[in-house]
């Protein structure tokens, strides 16, 4: 690598960590995105989390076809595509490995979805808005990011990196006006 490569991706790392802070110190949350799997099973195991069930839930191994039937009978209040977003979820990241399920703050152990992870992972180095929020990819295409030389060394594992990908084909992108204005850019 060039230094002047290098010195361009520092350069932008830091900006990008600078507008992270200034979006969380605007009061910027990622609220506006489309929940995640880990927000949706919260949502379906009650307030406060039955963490009985959530165990259960946690524990069981099902097919993607399965969990979305499965999801589809337990929440009657959500979308067709926020079933198909925690089937996705659980089909990725279930069964939880028995140490984790056993967990007492279970609901705070749960992997991150693809709105916590686009929303940690993706705005140290550029804006969010034009990297993320308005691209429309395909499955294959949002797995395709991780391959760039720029993208390979980011700390995510395969199976975040996977939770990221069905996330984002399923929910991306947003439409402008539902993007906070101080995040257009
Ligand atoms: C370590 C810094 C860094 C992080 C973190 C990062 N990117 Fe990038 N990204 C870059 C650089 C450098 C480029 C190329 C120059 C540019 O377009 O700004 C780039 C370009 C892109 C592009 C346009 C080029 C392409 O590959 O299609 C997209 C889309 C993108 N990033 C998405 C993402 C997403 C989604 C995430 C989170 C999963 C992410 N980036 C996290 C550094 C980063």
């Amino acid at each position: 690598m060039s230094a002047r490569v290098g010195r361009g991706r520092l350069f932008a790392a830091v900006t990008g960590a600078l507008v992270f802070l200034a979006a969380q110190a605007a009061g910027e949350d990622p609220g506006f995105m489309p929940k995640g799997g880990r927000a949706l099973l919260l949502e379906m195991a009650g307030s406060p989390p039955d963490i009985g069930e959530l165990r259960k839930i946690a524990q069981a191994r099902r097919t993607e076809v399965e969990w979305r039937g499965f999801a589809a009978a337990r929440a009657k209040n959500l979308s067709g595509r926020e079933l198909d977003t925690l089937a996705a979820y659980f089909a990725v990241n279930l069964p939880l490995a028995e140490d984790v399920a056993q967990r007492g703050d279970l609901a705070k152990a749960l992997p991150a979805d693809g709105r916590d992870l686009a929303w940690n992972q993706c705005q140290f180095c550029h804006s969010l808005f034009t990297s993320y929020l308005t691209q429309d990819r395909e499955l294959q295409a949002w797995r395709n990011i991780f391959l760039s030389p720029f993208h390979r060394e980011m700390k995510m594992s395969p199976q975040e990196r996977e939770e990221f990908a069905r996330y984002s084909a399923l929910n991306m992108p947003m439409k402008f006006d539902d993007v906070p204005p101080d995040l257009r850019f």
